[in-house]
């Protein structure tokens, strides 16, 4: 079994110290305990559960559907720029009807609401994660994307192993996934695993955008060495930094507790963004950094 420590208190000012630096270094992987307050998650939660609450869910059936992959593509596709719901696959029933309440049938909310909301907008941009940007090396620091998870009790949906530099490339590879805590997060709940080192090995995959459709291209066929993995229990408020070749995944939430997360994906402005990506941006919405 593998025992790695890559859990430190966060450091007020965001800045990384050298054992710090080293342990992202070494392992591609950071637990910062304590990063965000108590209120601060809450407010975020609040205000995501709103936005839940008033999400138009009556085209949720046509999710449900193989024919309508076009349909989904679609509404995935515009959801870079915008603010989107995207459902639980086990919250509705075959012919499309939900079967909990809407604001627990919602897996996760997507993408742009750090530059659309106001709360997530001051949730998202701070001194504190300009500097922790900067010293994991990124020289101009964009936040792309950002995603509020409800992983609802009992329904929540798992994520497969993945590098998050599959969705979000750069030339040179640049994107680091920031994983706020806004729940206890435990392996009954589930919680992130990860493999330490593993950032180390190549890209496995990208997904791109192929007309009016997505592929996924295999780059190298290497799997994960998932024997090497570590569970990541976290604290409400800690915050998990994943470089973005380092293999994660998060199982189902069959617990009767939420585990609500929320992420931020970063680039850096000087390394090229192809236009492929999934993710494309309107010209009027330019990327920012993390200053508010
Ligand atoms: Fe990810």
């Amino acid at each position: 079994m593998t025992t790695v420590n890559v859990r430190f208190p966060a450091p007020k000012d965001g800045h990384l110290t050298p054992q710090m630096k080293q342990t992202w270094d070494a392992n591609g992987v950071l637990l910062l305990e304590g990063f965000k307050s108590e209120a601060e998650c809450d407010a975020l939660t609040e205000r995501a559960r709103h936005m839940a609450s008033e999400a138009d869910l009556t085209n949720a059936g046509i999710f449900a559907s193989a024919q309508a992959a076009a349909e989904r593509d679609e509404y995935f596709r515009a959801s870079g720029d915008t603010v989107r719901c995207f459902l639980e696959e086990e919250a509705i029933d075959d012919n499309g009807s939900l079967l909990v309440d809407p604001v627990e049938a919602i897996n996760k909310i997507g993408h742009a609401m750090h530059d659309l909301d106001p709360v997530f907008d001051a949730f998202s941009h701070s001194a504190k994660l300009a500097a922790l940007a900067k010293d994991l090396g990124l020289k101009d620091a964009r936040v792309l994307q950002s995603m509020f998870i409800f992983k609802p009790p009992r329904i929540g949906g798992e994520v497969l192993w993945h590098q998050d530099g599959t969705y979000l490339y750069t030339e040179p590879q640049s994107v680091i996934g920031f994983w706020f805590a806004l729940d206890d997060a435990s392996k009954e709940n589930g919680c992130l695993w990860a493999i330490p080192g593993g950032h180390g090995e190549t890209l496995r995959t990208r997904f791109v955008r192929e007309g009016d459709g997505f592929v996924t291209w295999a780059l190298d066929g290497t799997e994960f060495d998932i024997a090497n993995s570590i569970a990541l229990p976290a604290r409400k408020g800690d915050m998990v930094v994943l470089h973005g070749r380092l293999p994660h995944a998060s199982e189902y939430n069959r617990s009767d507790r939420s585990r609500h997360a929320y992420t931020l994906h970063v680039v850096d402005g000087a390394c090229d963004y192809p236009e492929n990506n999934w993710l494309q941006r309107h010209d009027d919405m330019p990327l920012r950094g993390f200053e508010r």
